[in-house]
This record gives structure tokens, C-alpha cells and sequence, in this order.
């Protein structure tokens, strides 16, 4: 497991949901984390983990042990670090809109589009401990985030412009996502991703806006910076 990046090993890890969780996860989020800014979106700060908290060091074995998913939570992933500095700096593709962001770990991309000037902000996520660190997040940014926990892939959104970082890492989630962004593209939602080269980013029905150097840890990832595209899916309008 050693020679593959830990967040390659965290994307193979199926923790069995059922087997969760009596740790109160707000008070874990505090003893687990400290308030920082992600180095590509300075002007957020976020609940995070870093190389001196106990979370730092667990590795997938440790975490299963305890029945914790990985904690995705406490990470600005390269994909959402580069679709934050992108709605940050290109407010107008929020300003106004109600927007979803899917699949959003510690809420980073959320927080952005209410910074940017959206109408309204929904973030998503399954994970049981994202609820309270988008929580957290929003009010350390003095934002109002939505949060819903349940799978909604598949489903139809009311919303205006869907955002989604990072989220091509698992070839059964990318073959789940895809169908979804096109139905939800072809019902007028603009959809925008953040990729940095992960594994099942199928390229094909994207067409790149920005691109950015993301500085990531070595500790997660395989190199200290990550090319990150920020993409318009188009395959479904
Ligand atoms: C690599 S993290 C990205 C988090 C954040 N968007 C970022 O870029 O920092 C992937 C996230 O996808 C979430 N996820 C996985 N399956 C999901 C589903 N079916 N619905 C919503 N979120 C999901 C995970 O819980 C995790 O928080």
C-alpha cells in the first residue's frame, strides 16, 4: 500500500457505513483539525488536518478498524482547491444561481460559491462527518450552506449550475456520475468539475476552462503540485 498515494488508497477503502460511528463527529472534526487556509484559495479557511494531527497518520487499515470512513473531510482536494479559485474568480458563473455543490468533502467549493455570490448554496455528501464540517466551515467563513447527507445521484436538480470537485477517483462512482450530468446538463444545468488527472476522468464531453498548479501534500498525493483542470461537461446541453 506503501507505494501508491495515500488518497489512491483511501479511493480503494469501502468502509461499511452500517458499521458507524459513535464518535460525536463535530467534537472529532475540532480534536482532529485546525482552522487553515488551502495554499490555491487562500481566503477560505477550512477545518483541516495536517501532518500534526493523529488523523494525519492513520493509515486505511487504522481507520476501517475503527469504522471511520476516510476522511475526505479534512482535505482540500486538488479538484476543489481548483474549482474554488475558479468560481472565486469568475463569480459571474454563480452570481444569482442556485447552486449544488456535489460531493463536498470539507464544503470548500460551497463556501467559494457563496463567497462568489450565489443565490443559494446546497452542498452534498455521504459521508456521515461531512454534515458537520461543512457545518463548521461555512460558519468559520461567515457563509449559509445548505447540507443534505442522502445519494442523489440519478436524481432530477433544481438548481441552475451543479459543481463538483474531485469526484473522478472510483470507476463506480464515474460510471454513476456520468449518465447523471448528462441528464441534469440536458435539463439546463450548467455543470462544472474540478479534475486533477485522476484516474477515471473521462475527458470525452468536457471542455476545459482554467487550469491551474495546485500545491497538494506529498503525504496524499503522488507529486507536490497537481495540474487541475477546471471543466464545462457539454456532452448533455
Ligand atoms: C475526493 S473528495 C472531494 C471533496 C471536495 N469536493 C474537494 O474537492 O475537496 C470526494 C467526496 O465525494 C463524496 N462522495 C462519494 N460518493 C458520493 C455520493 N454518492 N454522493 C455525494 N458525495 C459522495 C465523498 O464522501 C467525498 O467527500
Amino acid at each position: 500500500m506503501r507505494n501508491i498515494s495515500r488518497f489512491a488508497a483511501w479511493a480503494a477503502l469501502k468502509t461499511r457505513r452500517s458499521e458507524l460511528v459513535r464518535i460525536d463527529p463535530e467534537q472529532f472534526i475540532r480534536q482532529n483539525t485546525s482552522l487553515a487556509a488551502p495554499p490555491h484559495v487562500p481566503e477560505i479557511k477550512l477545518h483541516l488536518a495536517s501532518e500534526v494531527h493523529d488523523l494525519w497518520q492513520k493509515t486505511e487499515e487504522d481507520l476501517a478498524e475503527i469504522g471511520l470512513p476516510p476522511p475526505f473531510w479534512a482535505f482540500a482536494w486538488a479538484g476543489g482547491q481548483g474549482l474554488a479559485r475558479y468560481v472565486l474568480d469568475n463569480p459571474h458563473c454563480v452570481r444569482g444561481r442556485r447552486v449544488v455543490d456535489f460531493a463536498t468533502g470539507s464544503g470548500l467549493v460551497a463556501i467559494a460559491a457563496a463567497r462568489a455570490g450565489a443565490k443559494s448554496v446546497t452542498a452534498l455528501d455521504i459521508d456521515p462527518f461531512t454534515g458537520a464540517a461543512v457545518r463548521l466551515n461555512a460558519a468559520a467563513n461567515g457563509v449559509a450552506i445548505d447540507f443534505h447527507a442522502d445519494d442523489r445521484i440519478g436524481q432530477p436538480l433544481d438548481a441552475d449550475v451543479l459543481l463538483a470537485g474531485d469526484v473522478f477517483y472510483d470507476r463506480d462512482f464515474c460510471d454513476r456520475l456520468m449518465p447523471w450530468f448528462a441528464a441534469v446538463s440536458a435539463s439546463g444545468v450548467m455543470v462544472l468539475v474540478g479534475d486533477p488527472g485522476r484516474s477515471y476522468f473521462p475527458r470525452q464531453g468536457f471542455q476545459p476552462l482554467a487550469t491551474y498548479e495546485v500545491p497538494v501534500t506529498r503525504a496524499l498525493e503522488d507529486s507536490e503540485v497537481k495540474k487541475t483542470t477546471v471543466w464545462r461537461f457539454v456532452a448533455g446541453s
